[in-house]
């Protein structure tokens, strides 16, 4: 009877079940309830094989894992981030860091790039772990899940989110063979993370619709995800993908498509501006920094962050809104061109508005 009973037990999944059980079991030893111990114990054990899967922990996982599930409907996540630069290293830290995320594959072009996106999660994890905000089984579990290679390892990702080159023809490339010969799952969301591009058009000539999740640098810091609707993607697409961002624990803002959406449409003509109002002579590179910093509160100033974001990630996003509105006002500067040209990128090439050799910042100017 205890034997039938435990084993009646083991099969319910649902921890609302279980309890009834319980309860019902307790009363029926007691004799207040009105059936006997064995025709309760042959439904609960025939109504276990009917109930929905919905309702039923999978084996093996623990009560708590089973209750994060729902956000990503009912399973842990695979998730392919493709590019391990700065952007695809920083979200695919992101995703590694949520509890509802099981594998995160970090693919490049070549081996040794992807594997450069690890080294700089494991870089960033260290400094938690030594900061003492994260402890070494963490960043343990959280490194274990981030599987690098080429694209082609990415066969069964539940999202793919492209963080390769600022450029349509890579991106659109990039899906196509996604699509035609890598990705087996047909309901996998295929996501850029394009900071100015058009969502629309880099899904053109693929035969589901792309949707823009587009990350903030640093992305495991920055709360915000812009959600980007392009004019095909299907509204339970955006939902899903706003879920997702919430999962990971950012902010969701849904835009819809539009040269530089939100938040670089507004930003980067402001960084453009800093560079134009240098190139003018009105200030040094520490003025306008400190100007910006202290009169209006940013964390960085224009130049430093066009330095942090890159420059030529500014200059390619000034040409993305140019080429889209034909209003001089979102003219390059020539400064930022010349600067471009002369890979002067910021902190990726160790110089920028700033020299970063030697661990040190100084601005270019005061050399
Ligand atoms: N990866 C992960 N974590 C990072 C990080 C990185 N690259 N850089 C900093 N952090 C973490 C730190 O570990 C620290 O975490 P704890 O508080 O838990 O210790 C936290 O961020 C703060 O860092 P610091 O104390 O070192 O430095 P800070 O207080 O000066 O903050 C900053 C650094 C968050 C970058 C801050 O200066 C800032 O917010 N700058 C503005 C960034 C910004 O505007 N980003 C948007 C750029 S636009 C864009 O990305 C879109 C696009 O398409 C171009």
């Amino acid at each position: 009877m205890v034997l039938n009973a435990y084993i009646a037990y083991a099969r319910i999944r649902h921890v609302g079940g279980q309890l009834i059980f319980l309860i019902l079991f307790v009363k029926i030893l007691t004799n207040e309830a009105d059936i006997s111990a064995d025709e309760f114990l042959v439904t609960i054990y025939f109504t276990g094989f009917f109930m929905p899967a919905t309702m039923q922990r999978p084996t093996g996982q623990s009560r708590k894992e089973s209750a994060s599930t729902s956000v990503l409907g009912g399973k842990h996540m695979k998730v392919a981030i493709i590019g391990a630069g700065t952007m695809g290293s920083g979200i695919a830290q992101a995703f590694a860091m949520c509890d509802e995320v099981e594998t995160v594959y970090l693919c490049d072009i070549k081996e040794e790039f992807a594997q450069g996106g690890f080294s700089k999660i494991k870089k960033q994890l260290d400094k938690r772990v030594a900061k003492g905000k994260l402890d070494q089984a963490s960043e343990d579990k959280v490194l274990s899940k981030v599987k690098t290679g080429l694209n082609t390892i990415a066969t069964d990702p539940d999202l793919v989110v492209e963080a390769a080159l600022e450029n349509m023809k890579i991106k659109q490339d990039c899906f196509r063979d996604l699509q035609d010969n890598i990705v087996k799952n047909p309901d996998c969301i295929f996501a850029s993370n394009t900071s100015s591009l058009s969502i629309t058009e880099i899904g053109t000539g693929l035969s589901k619709p792309i949707i823009g999740m587009h990350f903030f640098n640093p992305a495991p810091v920055m709360k915000l995800v812009e959600v980007i609707k392009g004019a095909n993607t299907p509204d339970d697409m955006v939902e899903k993908v706003k879920n997702i961002a919430v999962a990971l624990g950012k902010s969701p803002v849904q835009v819809n498509e539009a040269a530089g959406f939100v938040v670089n449409r507004i930003l980067v003509p402001m960084i453009n501006e800093a560079i134009c109002v240098y190139a003018a002579g009105t200030s040094d590179i520490a003025g306008i920094d400190t100007a910006m910093k202290l009169g209006c509160n940013h964390p960085m100033g224009p130049l430093e962050l066009g330095d942090y974001i890159g420059l030529d990630i500014i200059l390619a996003i000034m040409d993305v809104i140019f080429d889209e509105t034909h209003d001089n006002k979102y003219a390059a500067s020539p400064l930022l061109r010349k600067m471009v040209r002369a890979k002067h990128l910021g902190v990726k090439t160790g110089i920028g508005f700033y020299d970063y050799s030697n661990g040190g910042k100084v601005p270019v100017d005061q050399k």
